[in-house]
């Protein structure tokens, strides 16, 4: 093993990491898996334990994630081996940077098949918007002519045609690549102060579109009025794993991004905006599907098809619904490949700092192995639709390729990585590099040092056992 060197690189200013980490934070788990669950599991109950877990638990591990990096200055496993041995602990802490980045190649195998479909689907709705304006309607709505049976089964016949799926696979994996071989200045941080803006703009502009031509007071209602006897254990297990999800924890990605900040603390105000960005972003995600999803009375618990199935219909009827459904899945698209890259960076970084790879050769060595495992994820819908990869392990006993990837990186290894993580900033790391690299004020230092000395590990590891033992409630 190559001497763990710092790759030299840096994000040019304060903004710059932040556009970064919020972009790596907001993607399909705000847009896609946020509301799917909030539909399935009943709106507001979930929604509130959702944002309980987000700044009780998810905001402490931000901070004590970019702590290791901005400590490090190097991939997550080298980071988390400086930061021990400065706090006389063995290296063998390292190994949640290693599964962290084990984590985060396996997510960027689906989430790329994923970013695949909604690369499709902004191509169909492109095309149709390209033919209203050929029409001399460029307001129409979408796909004239079409029964609601015709557009689901645009999803079923996607799903059946394996060139299809693969193609957009590799267009998606190709562009993550190009941009994580491009490095983290020219690369990630170009990426993101271009696609950011352009990400929110499109966000405020369907918000207010679903406000206008929705039924926005039903989506708050629904968002925001809790029901309690919904909140069952099972509830409280998903609103804490989509926290951990959509703020990116548990898979060292953060340790990552963070090991790029070259000056400056004040790390316990960045990491407070990013969680507050991030949960905004899925806040208005809501308040821009639900109010479109009740305006047209589809059913809100539609599941992961929601945003496939449903919405296309909905856009069928709205004014505008042609340029609007082209709008949604760029805006989605856009949410994804800042993610996709972050996922891409950590087991890349690992490759430059342990392994002494080139940056462009590690991009291509882990976006291709990603690749490959995501065909067999997409293989499942079809060819292997039978294949139930844990088939023995009850939890995942009718789970197909895709789903046992998902559910075991975010039921297993995210909550693990969180625990560790949560355990060896808590009570490993020197508390005065801690105070001294983080910059917190006293007595939020002391609120922090609660939350993620105790809260972190107890609640993280209740998670993780009532996840994988549900039986025991
Ligand atoms: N947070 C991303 C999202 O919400 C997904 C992700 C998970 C990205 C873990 C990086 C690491 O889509």
């Amino acid at each position: 093993m190559v001497a763990s060197t710092t790759t030299g690189e840096g994000w040019s200013s304060r903004t710059a990491f932040i556009l970064a980490a919020v972009g790596a934070a907001v993607g399909l788990g705000n847009i896609w898996r946020f509301p799917t669950l909030a539909g399935e599991s009943g709106g507001g109950a979930f929604v509130i334990v959702y944002i309980a877990c987000v700044f009780l638990l998810g905001l402490p591990l931000v901070l004590a994630e970019i702590f290791i990096g901005r400590a490090g200055q190097t991939d997550a496993v080298g980071s988390i081996r400086k930061v021990a041995a400065q706090s006389k602990a063995g290296p063998g802490w390292a190994i949640f940077g290693a599964i962290g980045a084990i984590a985060a190649f396996l997510i960027l195998s689906f989430y790329s098949v994923v970013a695949g479909w909604v690369l499709y689907y902004a191509g169909v709705l492109g095309a149709d918007f390209l033919q209203a304006i050929g029409q001399g309607d460029p307001f129409r709505g979408a796909l004239q002519g079409e029964s609601q049976a015709m557009i689901q089964g645009r999803l079923s016949d996607m799903f059946a045609s394996v060139p299809l799926l693969l193609v957009m696979h590799l267009a998606f994996m190709g562009l993550t690549v190009f941009i994580i071989a491009r490095g983290v200045h020219s690369g990630i941080e170009k990426a993101a102060t271009y696609l950011m803006p352009i990400f929110f703009v499109l966000l405020v502009g369907l918000v207010i579109y679903g406000a206008i031509e929705g039924d926005i007071g039903e989506a708050f209602a629904f968002l925001f009025t809790p029901d309690w006897s919904k909140l069952t254990p099972a509830v409280i297990n998903s609103a804490l794993g989509q926290a951990l999800f959509s703020l990116s924890l548990g898979v060292a990605g953060l340790i990552t991004y963070g090991s790029y900040i070259k000056e400056g603390s004040g790390l316990g105000g960045t990491s407070a905006m990013i969680a507050l960005a991030d949960t905004g972003v899925a806040l208005l995600a809501g308040l821009m599907i639900f109010p479109i999803v009740f305006a047209v009375g589809l059913d809100p618990a539609a599941g992961p098809t929601l945003v496939f199935q449903t919405l296309p219909f909905a856009f069928q009827t709205m004014p505008g619904g042609a340029l609007i459904g082209f709008l949604f899945f760029t805006l989605i698209l856009v949410a994804a490949v800042t993610s996709s890259i972050s996922l891409l960076e950590v087991p890349t970084a690992w490759g430059i700092g342990e392994m002494g790879w080139s940056r462009a050769k590690s991009a291509l060595i882990f976006g291709v192995g990603a690749f490959v495992i995501g065909i067999f994820c997409l293989l499942g819908y079809n060819v292997l639709s039978d294949v139930r990869p844990l088939g023995f392990w009850p939890l995942f006993a009718d789970t197909d390729i895709l789903d046992t990837v998902d559910g075991f990186t975010g039921k297993v290894m995210l909550p693990i990585g969180a625990l560790l993580t949560s355990i060896f900033v808590g009570w490993i790391a020197d508390r005065n590099l801690v105070r001294a690299t983080t910059g917190v004020s006293p007595p939020m230092f002391a609120l922090w040092r609660v939350l993620i000395a105790w809260l972190c590990p107890i609640a993280v590891a209740a998670i993780l056992v009532t996840g994988l033992f549900p039986s025991i409630l």
